[in-house]
């Protein structure tokens, strides 16, 4: 369990979260994050929003690539509803203070900490000494990312669960090793909701992933109309018959729980609407129901991205701005912490 803390943080509410710029984004992107942080936006919350690069050099990336994926993932953020003049919008990279705040916290962070992250046994495979020791830290930068704006809540997928909870020993320890109470909060992931596990289309007990060698087992959002639908239609269900009537008995069939929770959070309803609309008829009736539905939703987004990648001037002008925000942001708290830790005053 994380650790809390006597004195809490009386802050501001302020939201973080980040994406990388690895590979395609796809349905589970959007429905995880994307969405979410539009929506976030709309009701009001201050958002820091960030294109990951730092992160995504991990693991080894396409010679010249980085700077084509981050403005894909600009694109999309600003294509989802993200406003760069509500919301900050920025590149990781582009702010120092990420990176100086990850050396402090690597002094705070322990080795057992980031020994039980799971992303790290995944990504490093069987032969984890050849891993490289970023993608080790990986988890330690993200609380340098969270923690350098003060950030309070953290909208992301279920994925994220275990990076959220290092975060908050970080800040918990950080604040008890330099006995100052509350300076850092103690930031909370923002996850539930439907869209917080998007299962892959051919296996309903995998999640949706950029690293999935089957295109047919995601949406990506840079999917044309015609392949959403195609992919929709040969998405896996079962041999259990028609639709389930109720979300008991769709409880022992993920596949068709997964493309009723798309469904769901696409529509912005619960599963049991869907299923009180779809419940008992075929998946002839529901999955053209449901592609139709994709593309009403996904084509304005995928539309959207294509315009700003066309002419990215747009985009390179809202990341400055960004940075330039972000900046003013994480400066005087690094200069805060640099006080805290005791570092000597030039
Ligand atoms: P990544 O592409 O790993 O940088 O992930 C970006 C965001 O998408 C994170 O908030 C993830 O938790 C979220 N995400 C990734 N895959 C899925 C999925 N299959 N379902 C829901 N959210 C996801
Ligand atoms: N680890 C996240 C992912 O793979 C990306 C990320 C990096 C992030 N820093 C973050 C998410 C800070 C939220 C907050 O999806």
């Amino acid at each position: 369990a994380a650790m809390t803390e006597q004195v809490s943080y009386s802050g501001p509410q302020r939201i973080f979260s980040g994406i990388q710029p690895t590979g395609n984004l796809h349905l589970g992107n959007y429905l995880g994050a994307l969405k979410k942080f539009a929506d976030l936006q709309d009701a009001g919350w201050e958002g820091i929003y960030c294109v990951v690069d730092l992160h995504a050099i991990t693991m080894p990336q396409p010679k010249g690539a980085l700077a084509d994926q981050t403005r894909q993932i600009a694109a999309a953020m600003m294509a989802a509803g993200l406003d760069p003049d509500t919301s900050t919008i920025f590149v990781q990279s582009s702010v120092r203070a990420h990176t100086e705040l990850t050396w402090i916290f690597n002094c705070v962070a322990r080795m057992g900490w980031l020994e039980k992250m799971t992303q790290f046994k995944d990504k490093s495979g069987k032969d984890a000494e050849r891993a490289s020791v970023g993608l080790f830290d990986y988890p330690v930068l993200q609380a340098a990312d969270i923690l350098v704006y003060k950030a309070t809540h953290v909208p992301v997928g279920e994925d994220q669960k275990q990076h959220l909870e290092l975060s908050r020993n970080v800040a918990a320890r950080f604040n008890q090793q330099y006995d100052v109470p509350g300076f850092f909060p103690l930031p909370e992931g923002l996850i539930e909701g439907p869209g917080a596990r998007i299962m892959s289309l051919k296996d309903g007990t995998k999640k949706m992933s950029k690293s999935d060698p089957a295109e047919t087992s995601r949406i990506n959002l840079i999917d044309d109309t015609d392949t959403i639908a195609k992919k929709i239609k040969k998405a896996k269900t079962d041999t259990l018959g028609d639709m389930p009537e109720t979300v008991e008995e769709m409880a022992p069939r993920p596949e068709v729980a997964n493309l009723v929770g798309i469904y769901a959070a696409l529509a912005g309803m619960s599963d049991e609407q869907v299923l009180a609309e779809y419940g008992g008829k075929g998946f002839g009736t529901f999955k053209p129901a449901l592609a139709e539905l994709a593309v009403e939703k996904l084509s304005p987004i995928t539309q959207k991205m294509r315009q700003l990648l066309d002419d990215p001037a747009e985009i390179d002008a809202a990341m400055a701005k960004g940075a330039e925000k972000a900046n003013a942001v994480a400066e005087p708290i690094i200069e805060e912490v640099r006080r805290v830790v005791g570092f000597w005053q030039v």
